[in-house]
């Protein structure tokens, strides 16, 4: 069984999908590993090391694909790689399936088997091949180092010989993965946070990690939970009570952070440009959801903006990629942890188990056809 792993194409991914440790880990299942010549580079990974962890290093995509049964990618492939991917292959990505049905029919038609590993079912035995947690849990971090950076004045309370300095007060908005992450760095960074969320849930996880929650808890809020665990789209009477409840709060904060996403739906407006006007000079806003559409009015993806009040809104794309080094060490052992499940170790070849609940979760692509229910041709 042959591995390829490429260097990805797009310029705003610095990620690469293996790293030494899985390279071992996969040569020790019986595989062979061919990595592309500076897949690893953004992520601080020399051809040198791969190498030394028994990959073979191949000069081209070309290469490293020809003869390869299973491809490993951090996103989608494009279609000059589509191209040179042998029929039949296997190629595991972030596959951002959502509004890409092209993406998969291109796909499909290469007669490649794409699984998407975002699409991952939330379930115990797949919690280690969980990307968007183990990526989410990254940009949350990021995101309050970024705001912080921002920030013209410093987190903790510091008493000098000079001077009393207070301490920053953080908001984060949404409190999933990299909510949670986001209020336990600001806390350790010595900021007083805040934080609210749609879900009953979280009002718990945020208290125990030593923040205030904020929220309106009404009736739609008790049951703002899906069974899958995510925020249901809330309603334009609740929006309003939680726009005027969080106006006069968000006023008085140096940082807000906003992490707040729908499955399937585009972001939900949580800051408006009057509540953004409300603030001090000088204080930042972080906008995790900026790829999804953005929380905060103003936002751009990819850029800082300062508006006319010297309130800066930070839109960073791909945020887990400004940690490339322990975004791509994550995700690999995410992929590793999946990928194995499908290598039979005694034949050392791939055997796909085609009924497994997680594979079937996230097979997007096989024999010629978009095969995930998700995204079937709408009658
Ligand atoms: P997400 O990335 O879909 O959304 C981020 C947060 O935004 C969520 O907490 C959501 O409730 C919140 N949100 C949505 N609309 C909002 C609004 N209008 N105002 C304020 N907040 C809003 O969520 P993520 O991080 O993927 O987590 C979703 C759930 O999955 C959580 O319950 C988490 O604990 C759970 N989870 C379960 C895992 C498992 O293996 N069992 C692993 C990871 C997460």
């Amino acid at each position: 069984m042959r591995i390829a792993v490429l260097t990805e194409t797009d310029p705003i991914e610095p990620r690469v999908a293996a790293v030494p440790e899985t390279v071992k880990k996969f040569i020790g299942l019986g595989s062979e590993v061919v990595v592309q010549s500076g897949a690893g580079t953004k992520a601080g990974v020399p051809d040198s090391e791969y190498e030394a962890a028994g990959a073979k290093i191949a000069g081209s995509a070309e290469e490293a694909l020809s003869g390869s049964d299973l491809v490993l990618k951090v996103r989608r492939p494009n279609a000059d790689e589509l191209a040179k991917i042998q029929k039949g292959a296997v190629v595991v990505a972030i596959m951002d399936p959502y509004g890409h049905e092209d993406a998969l029919k291109a796909m499909a038609e290469a007669g490649v088997s794409g699984f998407a590993m975002e699409l991952m079912p939330r379930i115990t035995r797949a919690q280690v091949m969980d990307v968007l947690s183990s990526q989410a849990n990254l940009a949350g971090y990021r995101a309050v180092v970024d705001g912080a950076a921002e920030y013209g004045r410093s987190l903790p309370m510091m008493m000098t010989a000079a001077g009393t300095v207070p301490a920053a007060r953080i908001f984060i908005m949404g409190v999933g993965v990299a909510g949670l992450q986001a209020i336990a760095t600001a806390r350790r960074m010595g900021a007083v946070v805040t934080a609210t969320d749609v879900r009953p849930a979280t009002k718990e996880q945020v208290e125990s990690l030593g923040a205030k929650f904020v929220a309106v808890e009404d009736d739609e809020f008790k049951q703002a939970e899906t069974s899958g665990g995510y925020a249901k789209e809330m309603s334009a009477e609740y929006q309003k009570k939680q726009a005027e409840l969080v106006k006069g709060h968000i006023a008085k904060q140096d940082i807000v952070i906003t992490t707040a996403l729908i499955p399937g739906r585009p972001a939900p407006k949580l800051v408006s440009e009057e509540m953004v006007a409300s603030m001090k000079p000088g204080s930042v806003l972080v906008d995790l959801a900026v790829e999804r559409g953005g929380n905060v009015a103003g936002a751009k993806a990819g850029e800082i903006v300062t508006v006319g009040n010297g309130v800066k809104i930070v839109g960073h794309v791909n945020v887990p990629g400004r940690l490339a080094a322990t975004a791509s060490s994550l995700y690999a052992r995410n992929l590793f942890s999946f990928v194995e499940t499908m290598i039979d170790k005694e034949a050392k070849a791939l055997a796909v188990k085609w009924d497994d609940e997680l594979v079937k979760a996230t097979n997007l692509t096989r024999d010629g056809q978009v095969v995930h229910p998700n995204f079937q041709p709408k009658a």
